[in-house]
Parts: structure tokens; sequence; C-alpha cells
């Protein structure tokens, strides 16, 4: 039975990620500063197995603490150690990821993004621990003109989230030049993830108010209070920018598809966009949700956000040969699952 390390495991995206992890049999040690999630994720995803009359408590392992701080990682490590269940490999999500957030300060995403993602990779390394999924993000490529972005799609981000992922995927392919036969190194760059599990159990639940356009406009309906829709001028087919959304569980699935290809493969580097290859505008999104919901979402037209792109959608095709890895979750199920969510769960956990 192999252990991994998920940071940032109380997350969203960490959150679906490890119940994907458990169903595949992996056990878990989830490190998180509770800082932007809630523990009661954890606890839902020990809800979710027992609704299959699955008890997990031994495989799920948490430990409350920051990247920022080496020693607490070294402990975790050291812990799994003793236990005589070392750990054999990491999904790395912690960090800040909102794009206007970091505009505004930049500081603080250098810090938590790199400084904490450079003493995770440093303690790694000290415990003999070289296998690595990273949460890297389209955010890298900046404003490209390919319409469908490849692994190979220019590296030039625009704000500091993307650079603070940038800065990241460039010290691990550093530490890969140095040591190509020891590290075996999985960069994810996410689209947009949007949607819930479909047991409504677990979901997006941002602990301020979101900056990203899917808990947005799910609070839009809910409350019926406007959103704001930021720029109706960009040239796209109906002004809005466009977006590759992937449903949770698809990006959730891919990381595991990741982890069991570095893990059954000879040490290497790879870079993988992780979209479903479909791009929708703004109105797209908002127009299926309230389609497939049958609820409005009020909105009204604002000026653009600085540091948004036009168009940011995915060449897939790398991930689906590497990985065998197939998103086939629909935008309308990302509404339904996301709005069900909503439904169940009104103030989040
Ligand atoms: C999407 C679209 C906005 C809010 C995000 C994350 C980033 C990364 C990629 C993981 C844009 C528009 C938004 C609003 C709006 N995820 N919008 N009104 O900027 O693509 O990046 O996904 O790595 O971490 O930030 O996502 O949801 O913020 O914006 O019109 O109130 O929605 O202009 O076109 P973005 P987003």
């Amino acid at each position: 039975m192999k252990r991994i390390l998920v940071t940032g495991g109380a997350g969203f995206i960490g959150s679906h990620t490890c119940v994907c992890l458990l169903e595949s049999g992996y056990e878990i040690c989830v490190i998180d500063s509770l800082s932007h999630s809630n523990i009661k994720s954890l606890y839902q995803i020990k809800e979710i197995f027992l609704k299959k009359k699955i008890n997990i408590k031994d495989k799920l392992k948490f430990f409350k603490g920051d990247l920022i701080d080496k020693e607490f990682i070294d402990s975790v490590f050291k812990k799994s150690k003793k236990e005589n269940k070392p750990i054999n490999g990491v999904i790395h999500f912690a960090g800040l990821k909102s794009v206007s957030e970091s505009v505004l300060n930049p500081l603080k995403y250098w810090e938590n993004n790199v400084f904490g993602s450079f003493n995770l990779i440093k303690t790694m390394l000290e415990n003999n621990c070289t296998t690595i999924v990273f949460s890297s993000s389209a955010t890298v490529y900046g404003n490209t003109s390919d319409s469908l972005i490849k692994e190979s799609s220019k590296i030039q981000p625009i704000n500091p989230y993307g650079s603070t992922k940038c800065a990241v995927e460039n010290l691990l392919n550093d530490l890969f030049n140095t040591k190509k036969d020891e590290w075996r190194i999985a960069i994810l760059r996410y689209f947009n993830p949007i949607g819930a599990h479909p047991s409504s159990l677990i979901g997006e639940n941002p602990l301020q108010k979101p900056n990203n356009i899917f808990p947005l406009i799910i609070n839009a309906a809910y409350e019926q209070k406007h959103l704001k829709v930021f720029g109706n001028d960009w040239p796209t087919h109906d002004g809005t920018c466009i977006r590759d959304y992937i449903h949770i569980m698809d990006l959730a699935d891919g990381h595991i598809k990741a982890l069991d290809y570095l893990i059954s493969n000879n040490s290497q580097l790879i870079n993988l966009n992780i979209g479903t290859g479909h791009g929708h505008s703004v109105l797209d999104l908002i127009k299926t949700f309230e389609l497939i919901n049958n609820v409005k979402v009020p909105f009204i037209f604002s000026n653009r956000r600085k540091g948004d792109v036009c168009k940011l959608v995915a060449n897939n095709l790398r991930a689906k040969r590497i990985l065998s890895w197939f998103p086939n979750r629909s935008i309308e199920q990302m509404c339904r699952d996301g709005w069900n969510w909503k439904m169940l769960n009104p103030n989040g956990f």
C-alpha cells in the first residue's frame, strides 16, 4: 500500500483528489494550514466512504501546518517513516490561486507558492522521496495567440500568480536536470476546474469572497444578486472571455493517472495540460448554468479585470496519450454538480 503526501488536501482540488486516491487504494497523509480550507472537507471524505460501507480511518491522516515551516514538513515525513510507512510520493496542491489577489499582493504569493514549495521539495529530497505531481496552472502561458495551448506553447506569465507557478516549474526542472535518474515529476497545468463531487458532500468552499467565476455564478443564482462580467469587448463570439472549464472529478482523476504513471515508469519530468480541449465563454457558462438548473443568474457587464487573458483552452492530447486520461464530464454536469453542492450546503462546510 503506497502512502502519498497531499499538501493542501483539505482544499477544493485536494479533497476531490483525496477521494480518488483512496478509491485507487493509496493511503494518504494530508498537510493543510486550513487558512483557505476547512477540515470538515476531510470529515466529509470519510462520510463519502462510509456511505459505501468503507471505513477509511487508518488510510487518511491529517497534519495541520504550513509549508513555510520546513521543520513541520520534515516531522510528517519522519512520523511516517517511524510507522514503517514512508511517504512514497507527493501531490502538491498547497498554494494561493487568485490571479486578481496576486496582482495586489505579489509578496504573499511568492512566499506561499514559491518558498513553501522550496521547503517541501528540499524536505522530500532529504527524506529520499523523489516522486511529485505538481499543481501548476495554464496561467503560466499568459497571453498566448495559440487557439489550443500546447505544453510547448510559450511560457510567459503576465501576473504574479502565474509567475510563482512558473518559478516552481523552473525549480523542478533544475532539480531534475541534475538528478535525471532519481526524480519522477509530473507538472500538471490546470485550466479552470469547476463543479463538485456527485455526492454533494464536498465541493468548492471559498472561505473568503471568491474571485473565480463559478462560485460567483452559484452565489449570484442563490442570492439573486448580480455578478460582474469582466468585459464584453473581448475578440470572441460574444465578447466575453473563453476558458477551458473542466469537471473537478476529471481533474482529480488526472492526478491519479499521473501518479500511477510516475510510479510505474522510469524517472522523468513531464509537463501536461489538464483541460478538456473545449472552450466556453463566460456568457456560455452562465446560460448553461441557468438552463440546467432552471435558475436565473443576474449579472452586469463591467470593465476588464487586470491580469485577464482573452482565451485559455488546452490542447490535451499529450495527457490523453501518455496517461490514457480522458476527461468525459460535460459542462452541463459541472453546472449541475456545482449547484447541487450549493443546494445541500448553502453555507459551505
Ligand atoms: C474566469 C473568467 C474572468 C470573475 C483561474 C484561477 C487560477 C487558475 C485558472 C488553477 C475570466 C471572468 C471572473 C468575475 C468574471 N486555476 N470573471 N467575473 O482567471 O481563468 O484563473 O483558473 O490553476 O488559479 O484564478 O479564472 O474564474 O477568475 O475567471 O467575468 O467576477 O471569468 O474575467 O474571463 P481565471 P476566473
